[in-house]
């Protein structure tokens, strides 16, 4: 089975949300460059105070920073055997970084159209704690406002607000969209159709990957 994998597409395509189902269907690390940095952000760190002007506005985070921090990151023992990266890479030279240090064997690319992602990043709500994503109508918390898995508080992120969502859709088809013709090319890619409900969307990507 393929297990260094590369979830690509839009943002609030669903990458996270698959992810988080899927870790237990390849047994490899969830890896999201967006949950990394938004753990820093909150954290204070260093690096969080560095990128936050940055991600808050939608823009991407420089490409030696975020190269070095998935570097360090899949050095890790855990990421040996495989992985699913989430959100990275976004841009040609990352892909490029990710090629000379490891390989993917398979980049699953998320199918959606703008209306759909709109009404996604519209609703989401996110987990102050641990960052898992809900919906206010796709997904709500059994309890509102409120994380189904850890009792933390769910927020709207800064950059889900309209503005910052435009500027991530131009950005994603200015620098990561070319990055779909850079795996075709290199065989690689593989489409999932990323419209459905997430339980549909997980069997789609099973029989994406050829797993019963
Ligand atoms: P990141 O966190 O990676 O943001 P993104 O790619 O824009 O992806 P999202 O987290 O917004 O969406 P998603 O596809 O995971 O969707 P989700 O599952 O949440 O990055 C944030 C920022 O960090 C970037 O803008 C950049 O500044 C910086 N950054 C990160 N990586 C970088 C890199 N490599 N280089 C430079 N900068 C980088 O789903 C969305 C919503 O829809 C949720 O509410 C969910 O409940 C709902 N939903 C999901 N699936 C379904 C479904 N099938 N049906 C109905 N609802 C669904």
């Amino acid at each position: 089975m393929s297990k260094k994998l590369i979830f690509l597409g839009p943002p609030g395509a669903g990458k996270g949300t698959l992810a988080a189902r899927a870790v237990d269907i390849v047994k490899v690390p969830h890896i999201s460059t967006g949950n990394i940095f938004r753990e820093a952000m909150a954290a204070k760190t260093a690096l969080g105070l560095t990128v936050k002007a940055v991600i808050d506005a939608g823009k991407l985070v420089d490409d030696g920073t975020t190269i070095a921090l998935v570097k360090d990151r899949l050095s890790q023992d855990d990421a040996r055997e495989g992985y699913i990266l989430d959100g990275f890479p976004r841009t040609i030279p990352q892909a490029e970084a990710l090629a000379d240090f490891s390989a993917p064997d398979r980049v699953i690319n998320f199918d959606l159209a703008d209306a759909i992602i709109l009404q996604r990043l519209g609703g989401r709500r996110t987990c102050r704690n641990c960052g898992a994503n809900f919906h206010i109508l796709f997904s709500r918390p059994k309890k509102e406002n409120t994380c189904d898995s850890c009792g933390g508080d769910l927020y709207i992120r800064e950059d889900d607000k309209k503005e910052a969502i435009v500027r991530r859709l131009e950005v994603y088809r200015e620098q990561t969209s070319p990055l779909i013709g850079y795996y075709r090319e290199r065989g690689l890619l593989v489409n999932v159709d990323a419209a459905p409900p997430p339980v549909q969307v997980v069997e789609n990507f099973k029989t994406v990957l050829g797993i019963q």
